[in-house]
This record gives structure tokens, sequence and C-alpha cells, in this order.
């Protein structure tokens, strides 16, 4: 056992770059932060559901129906999988070491300070572009409900320079404004976040559930014929691009130290979102394969809806188009939660400026942490075009959910002893598979995508030793 809990360091170098911070000193560092324990098991469910459902199943399913066929149920379920393997190592982890920051505070205490460093540095771009993007998503939503209502914006306003082949855009108003907006919610506080959180979330899951109550009724077997016209290599690149679908039940670990009993709860939070959301996705995407012959999703961006517009349902689609904006503004608050919270930790860990890891006085959650985050993503969310990006948050989650996977095999030989009120079960088989399956959906992207991967890993490698070494509190402490 290379590593006592109590010890700060660990490896034969105690100035190694695999330096680890001590767990007992994490949950000491926990219960002193000044932030409220204010959430509970629904809040986490909740909070899982409103990060995973939203562009991915509103948007993403029709083009996943043109890559796979009626056969994206089963690209769904593989999806599903790998997030549900990486889930288990989540929980345990969750379970084990309830502290702010997700998985870089699990790789802190397992893998060593670059690791973690590496994984904070691929949440900030996984997080980040995930909120820029939606933002965007919920852009074309609500501009298309306003325009509906004859209340369309100057085409300048609508979109990033550029975003929009051969008209002038200058930036997307909407998409910015979303994020500042929620940016206030996730800055005024956990609890009244949550709140909000839940009520549009029911809203969210209403509106699916109206879809496959209304929905089931149209279908026509016929449509499920032939099941999969694209063969396996259609399946697993419509499984590599629906993930995104369930990108988000990580962002619940972001959460444990405003929750009442993380040791329960946060298992609760990450399993019980994820296997609610892969019911939800299964049946959806069932259905609307069987209302429309997939060829149909060809160019459309609102294909639930559009599955009720064929089924002749045009009042259900209306409300499926509130549902949507909804939902994609649920994932926008947790993302923006979750992220803050990651900075949060890494700030308060020395590896990010000091100030970022300041509680509000009243408000008692990292104030100038999320109005930062807030400007920076409503300006990449303005300016920048993102279609080209989405893929980047696709390899920057898989990389975490692999990390994650190790660190539990990790975890388990260097803190058997660790009390953990969740195990997961089958070690080491099912972090393997975790590994396995994260590792195949990744070799299916893009090579672009690969390497604007590198790039932002090697900008991070560059900090890390510029600034994030040198200021580490555990550098301070000698370690
Ligand atoms: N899972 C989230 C969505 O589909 C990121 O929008």
């Amino acid at each position: 056992m290379a590593s006592p809990l109590s010890s700060a360091t660990t490896g034969v170098l105690p100035m190694s770059l695999f330096r680890t911070k001590s767990i007992d000193a994490m949950l000491a560092m926990a219960r002193e932060d000044g932030l409220k324990k204010v959430l509970g098991p629904v809040d986490l469910v909740m909070m899982g559901i409103g990060a995973i459902i939203g562009t991915g199943i509103f948007v993403l399913t029709g083009t996943g129906a043109l890559t796979a066929g009626p056969a994206l149920t089963v690209s769904f379920l593989i999806a599903a999988m790998a997030c549900g393997f990486a889930a288990l190592c989540y929980a345990e982890f969750a379970s084990a070491i309830p502290v702010s920051g997700s998985i870089y505070t699990y790789c802190y205490a397992t893998l060593g300070e670059i690791v973690a460093w590496m994984i904070g540095w691929d949440l900030l771009l996984e997080y980040g572009l995930a909120m820029s993007a939606v933002s965007v998503g919920w852009s074309g939503y609500f501009q298309s409900l306003m325009a509906g209502l004859g209340l369309a914006l100057p085409t300048a306003l609508t979109a990033a320079p550029g975003a929009v082949p051969g008209a002038h855009t200058i930036m997307n108003l909407p998409a910015s404004l979303i994020m500042l907006a929620i940016t206030w919610v996730v800055s005024h506080g956990a609890r009244e976040s949550a709140r909000l959180n839940n009520l549009m979330v029911t809203i969210k899951i209403a509106v699916v559930l109206l879809f496959i109550g209304v929905g089931i009724w149209h279908v026509k077997p016929a449509n499920w014929q032939p099941f999969a016209p694209f063969g396996a290599a259609g399946v697993f690149q419509a499984a590599a691009l629906v993930f995104f679908s369930f990108i988000g039940f990580d962002a619940v670990t972001s959460a444990a130290e405003e929750v009442r009993n993380p040791r329960r709860d946060l298992p609760i939070g990450i399993i019980g979102s994820l296997t609610v959301c892969t019911v939800l996705y299964v049946a959806v995407s069932a259905i609307m394969t069987g209302i429309v012959p997939f060829a149909n999703f060809a160019g459309v961006d609102h294909p639930i809806s559009l599955a009720l517009q064929f089924a002749g349902q045009n009042w259900v689609a209306g409300f499926v188009d509130l549902g949507a904006i909804l939902g994609m503004t649920t994932v926008i608050l947790v993302m923006t939660y979750g992220q803050t919270r990651i900075i949060f930790a890494m700030s308060r860990d020395g590896l990010l400026p000091k100030r970022l890891s300041v509680v509000h006085p009243v408000y008692a959650t990292p104030y100038f942490a999320t109005w930062t985050v807030g400007i920076v993503f409503a300006t990449i969310a303005a300016f920048v075009p993102l279609n080209v990006l989405a893929e980047l948050i696709n390899i920057g989650t898989l990389a975490a959910f692999t990390l994650i996977s190790v660190s539990v095999l990790v975890l388990r030989r260097t803190h058997p002893e660790l009390p953990r009120a969740f195990r997961c079960p089958g070690v080491p088989v099912v972090p393997l598979l975790s590994v396995g399956f994260c590792l195949f959906l990744m070799a299916h992207l893009q090579a672009l995508t690969w390497i604007a991967f590198l790039v932002w890993l090697v900008l991070g490698l560059a900090i890390y030793f510029l600034y994030a070494r040198r200021n580490a509190v555990l550098h301070n402490q000698g370690g």
C-alpha cells in the first residue's frame, strides 16, 4: 500500500508530478468550505436528468436515425452501456470521497496531481463547450418559437459569424443571453438552482412521456424494416454520436459538498438519472423511427416534433418544442453548476487562481467563479460557430470516463480500507469494460476531433508547468 490515508504525498519522489492529496484532508476541507448542505436524493436524480435530456434527444436523434436506421435504439443502448459502466465507477468514488470537483478530485487522490490537473482541464473543455453548444441549440428552438409568433430577430443577431453559409451574421444574441440568465440563477444559490431545475425537469419529463403516450399509437412496425440498413458500422457510428445525449450525469458528483447525505445520495443520483434517461431514450427512438421512415429525417433538426407532425398531432408537437426549450435550459443550468464547482475545487487546491474559490458571504456560492464561467462561455456561444467543435465534447467526456474507470482500480489497491457506501460491482471486469467501451467509441470520432483534443491537452500541460504546479497547495506544503 503506497499511500496510507493520511499521507499527503506518495511514491519514491516527494516532488513527483504524481503527488496525491490525502483523502482525510479533502474530507476535512469539504466540511469547512462554507457551501450549504441543502440537496437531497430527489434533487440529485432531477439534477442528473436535468443535465442529460437535452439537445441529444431533441436535435441529434434525427442524424442518429439517418446513420443507424431504426437500429438507433441499439445505438442508444450501446452508448448507455458505456455510460452505465462508467456511472458505477463514479458512484463508488462519489460515495467514498464526497468532495466537490468530481473526477478531478478523485484523480488527485489516486493517480496524482498531473493527471488530476489534466482531467480538470479536460472537464473545463467538456462542460464549457457543452454549455455553449447547448445554448446555441436552445437559441435555434427559441428563435423558431419566436418566429412562429411573428417576432423574428434581425438576421445579424441570430448566429455566430460564419455559422450560416450565405448569411451575414454577427452574434448569437439569444444563446449568450440564456447563458447569462442561467449564470445569474446559479450564482444566487444551490437551493434556488435546484428548485428551478426540478420544475423544468418535471415539465421536460412530462413532454417526453407525452410524446411516448401519443406517438405509440401511430407506430407502423413496417417502418422498422430493414432494422439496421447500414449494418453494424452505422449502429456504432450513431452510438458515438448519441453518446452526447447521456453526457451530464457526471455533473451530479460535482454537487457533493452541497448534499446532506452524500455517501448514500450521490450513487442514487447518478445511477437513478442514467436509468430513467436510458429507458426514455430507447422508447423515444423506437417510436420516432416507427412513425417516420428514417430517410425522412434528412436535414431535420426537430426530429421529435417532426414525428408528431407526421402523425398529424400538431398540437402535441408544439408542446414538445416547449419541452425542448426547457430541457436544454436545464442542461445549461446543471453544466454551468458543475463547471463552477470543478473550478472551485481546482482553485482551492491552488491549481487555479485563489479568487475562483472565494465563497459569496450571502449566497454561499463561488460567485466570482460562476460569473467568470458565465461571461466566458456566453461570449463563446455568441461568437464561435460551435457545430465544428461539438464532437470535442464527446471525446473530452469519454476521456474522463476512461480515467474514472482506471481510478477505481487504483483506489481499490491503494485504499482498500476506505469506507464506501457503494461499491462498483464486478471489479475489475466492469471498470475494464468501461475503458473498452469508451476507447471503442473514441475510435469512431473524426481525426480532426482527435487533433483538436490533443492541442487542448498540450496547452493544459504548458499551463500546468508554468503556473499550476508551482502554485499548488501541496507544493507549498513541501509535497
Ligand atoms: N446530454 C446533454 C444533451 O443532450 C448534453 O443536451
